[in-house]
C-alpha cells in the first residue's frame, strides 16, 4: 500500500475569526483516555461541562450543553426544534451569518422575514422593534458578532423588548462567547449558541447552547421517544421535530439524570471543552474580556498607525474582528500569502460584497495576545512596504506598545 508522511502540521501564528490557536492545556486534554459514555466517571465530566457552561453564557438555564458537530450544528439544533411549518421568524441580516440563519428558519419551514442592512453596519435597536411590531414573529433570530463584517449588535434592548412582546429571541453568540460580554438572562435572551473554535479556544467540533424554560416548553410539546426506544404507551407526536440529530427534546433526555440514549457523545471533544472552559473560570470573564478588548484595541491602534482605512464604524465594531479595507491596487490575496509563507502567519478574507475588499484580523481566544498582536502588526506592515503600500515604518507596533502601557484611545 502506498505509505504516507507523518502528519506534522507547520507551526502557525493563527490572527483569523477562527479556527484559532489552541491552548495546550486543551490539545493535551484532547489525548486522555476514552471513557463510556455512560461511566459515572464520564456522566461526572458532563455534569461539570454544564456547570461551566452556565458559568461562560451568565446564565441559571438548567438547559447548558454541547451539540456535537461544528458551531452551526447548534444553530440549527435550536431552530429545528422550536421551529414548526408556517411560524414567523424574523432575521436582521447584517452580513453573512444572518443569511444563515435565514437558510436554516426557511428550511425548517418558516415563514421568514428579513431586514437587512449594510454591511459594515448595525441595526438600531428601534428598527428592529418596529419590525416586530409590523410582522408578528413567533420567533426572532440574530447574530451578537458578525465575523464576515467585524460588527457587534447590542442586543439588551431588542431582548427585553422580545420578552415584552412574548417573542422568543435565539442568538447566534459563536463569534463572542467567551471573549466579549453576552449576559443570557439579564439580556433575556431565550437561546444562545456559542462557538468552540473561536473565543473558546477549543478546536472545532461542538457547539455549547443554552436555551430557559419558554424555549424548554415548545420543545417538550413536540417530543417524541426515538423508534426502537420508545415502550407500550409511548406515541408518535404528531408535531415531532424533522431531525433526529438534532432534536433538543431528544438531547435533553440525554443530559439529563435520565441519560436516556441518543447518540455516541463525542468523548475526546468534551475533555477538550471542559479544559477549555476550565481555563475561562481560572482566567475570570472579566479578566477574559478586558484582555480581548486590550489586544482589539491595539490592533487597531497599529493599523490606524499604518494609515491603514478600518471597514466600518467604531461604535459597532466587534473587539475580536478588525476589518482593514485593502488599499488601492493592492492584490490582497499576495499579501495574505506573504503573511503565512514568510512569517508564519494567517489573516483571513471575507466572503460575499467585502470579498476581495477587506483583510480579517481576528484576536480571539489563545490567539488573543499580546506576543501574536505585535507579530501580525510587525508582519504586516513589513509586507505591505513590500509590496509598494506607503506606510510609515514602524508606527504600527509603536502604537499598540502605547496601548499596552495604558495610553488607550476608547475604540470598542
Ligand atoms: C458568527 C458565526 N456564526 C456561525 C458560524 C458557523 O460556524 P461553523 O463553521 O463552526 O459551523 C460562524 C463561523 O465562522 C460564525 O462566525
Amino acid at each position: 500500500m502506498k505509505q504516507y508522511k507523518e502528519l506534522s502540521p507547520p507551526p502557525r501564528t493563527i490572527m483569523t475569526p477562527g479556527p484559532v490557536e489552541v491552548d495546550p492545556r486543551v490539545l493535551r486534554a484532547l489525548s486522555y483516555p476514552i471513557l463510556g459514555q455512560f461511566d459515572p466517571a464520564f456522566t461526572e465530566l458532563m455534569n461539570e461541562t454544564m456547570e461551566m457552561l452556565r458559568g461562560l453564557f451568565v446564565t441559571d438555564n438548567q438547559w447548558c450543553y454541547p451539540i456535537d458537530g461544528t458551531s452551526r450544528s447548534g444553530l440549527e439544533a435550536v431552530l429545528v426544534s422550536i421551529i414548526e411549518p408556517g411560524d414567523r421568524v424574523l432575521v436582521p441580516i447584517y452580513g453573512r451569518f444572518g443569511h444563515l440563519l435565514t437558510e436554516i428558519a426557511e428550511r425548517c419551514g418558516a415563514e421568514v422575514m428579513t431586514l437587512e442592512t449594510q454591511w459594515g453596519t448595525v441595526f438600531d435597536p428601534e428598527q428592529v422593534k418596529d419590525a416586530i411590531r409590523q410582522f408578528r414573529p413567533a420567533i426572532v433570530a440574530m447574530v451578537h458578532g458578525e465575523t464576515s463584517t467585524g460588527c457587534m449588535q447590542p442586543l439588551r434592548e431588542i431582548g427585553h423588548f422580545c420578552r415584552e412582546q412574548d417573542v422568543l429571541l435565539v442568538v447566534d453568540a459563536v463569534a463572542t462567547i467567551g471573549g466579549v460580554p453576552l449576559y443570557t438572562d439579564d439580556w433575556k435572551l431565550d437561546a444562545v449558541i456559542g462557538g468552540t473554535q473561536k473565543c473558546l479556544s477549543v478546536p472545532s467540533g461542538m457547539a455549547p447552547i443554552t436555551y430557559n424554560e419558554r424555549i424548554e416548553r415548545k420543545i417538550l410539546a413536540r417530543k417524541s421517544i426515538e423508534r426502537g426506544l420508545r415502550t407500550p404507551g409511548d406515541e408518535v407526536n404528531s408535531r415531532r421535530i424533522s431531525s433526529n440529530y438534532f432534536d433538543l427534546a431528544q438531547l435533553q433526555d440525554y443530559w439529563s439524570p435520565a441519560r436516556l440514549n441518543h447518540h455516541t457523545e463525542a468523548t475526546s471533544m468534551l475533555y477538550g471543552l471542559r479544559e477549555g472552559l476550565r481555563i475561562l473560570h481560572q482566567e475570570g470573564l472579566d479578566a477574559r474580556f478586558e484582555r480581548h478588548r486590550q489586544n482589539g484595541a491595539a490592533i487597531v491602534a497599529g493599523v490606524k498607525a499604518m494609515g491603514l482605512e478600518l471597514f466600518g464604524g467604531d461604535e459597532q465594531r466587534l473587539p475580536v474582528v478588525t476589518c482593514i479595507e485593502i488599499p488601492q491596487g493592492v492584490d490582497g490575496e499576495r499579501v495574505r500569502s506573504m503573511l503565512l509563507d514568510d512569517f508564519g502567519i494567517e489573516i483571513a478574507s471575507s466572503f460575499g460584497p467585502l470579498k476581495g475588499r477587506i483583510w480579517r484580523i481576528g484576536s480571539m481566544g489563545y490567539s488573543s495576545s499580546r506576543k501574536n498582536v505585535l507579530h501580525v502588526l510587525g508582519a504586516l506592515e513589513a509586507t505591505l512596504i513590500h509590496h509598494g503600500v506607503n506606510v510609515p515604518a514602524g508606527q504600527a507596533v509603536q502604537a499598540a506598545l502605547q496601548i499596552y502601557a495604558g495610553k488607550e484611545e476608547v475604540i470598542c
